[in-house]
């Protein structure tokens, strides 16, 4: 059984579809602990629901990026944390965070990478034209939204999207490809 540490700053649909696919044997994991940057994510309300432990560590409180990372990666490893998740994860990672997780941090990104890139991806690839875009699991470097591509998933654009109906189809596919990677990565 894979102890998951998931760090997200939001709704926490993606915690979600993860609590759910360990829930029907999907996949062979344990959520060990949620971490949350953001005191009123709703995220902290599901991880409440379903008996997980959850950490606020509001990165108001530091004033360096490593300072918070140092906060993370020792609840971390408080809680015997093998892989890390970020699922709607909205905080630039430090070395401090790669360095204590080698290999060990999975993200998922609303765009085909090495497509669009940053936190505002939907609403480029929107922008540019593109008729399909997608998501993305990947393995977190010190470059954002960089490291290995573990698993991918195409969503096509309609001519009548707008922002939230395109991130819902998007999502829709998150929910899927992110518990299907960490399944498979789990075994290496
Ligand atoms: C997801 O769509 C995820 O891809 C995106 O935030 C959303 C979180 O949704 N992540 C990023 O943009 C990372 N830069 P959720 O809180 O419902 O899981």
């Amino acid at each position: 059984v894979a102890k998951l540490g998931i760090l997200a700053s939001g709704d926490g649909s993606n915690f979600e579809a993860v609590a759910q696919a360990i829930q029907t044997r999907q996949l062979n994991a344990k959520i060990e602990v949620l971490i949350y940057n953001n005191p009123d994510a709703y995220v902290a309300k599901r991880a409440e629901n379903s008996n997980i432990p959850a950490v606020l560590l509001n990165h108001r409180d530091y004033t360096q990026r490593e300072d918070l990372d140092t906060a993370i990666a020792k609840t971390l490893q408080q809680y015997n944390v093998e892989i890390v998740v970020m699922a709607g994860w909205m905080r630039i990672v430090t070395q401090v965070l790669i360095d204590a997780f080698p290999d060990k941090i999975i993200n998922i990104h609303p765009s085909l990478l090495p497509s669009f890139k940053g936190s505002r991806a939907i609403e480029q690839a929107l922008a540019s034209g593109v008729k399909i875009t997608g998501c993305t699991v990947h393995l977190v470097s010190l470059e954002v939204d960089s490291g290995k591509i573990l698993m991918q998933s195409a969503v096509p654009i309609l001519p009548e999207d707008t922002l939230k109906t395109l991130h819902s189809r998007i999502q829709a596919e998150e929910h899927k490809i992110l518990p299907a990677a960490i399944a498979i990565y789990r075994l290496h």
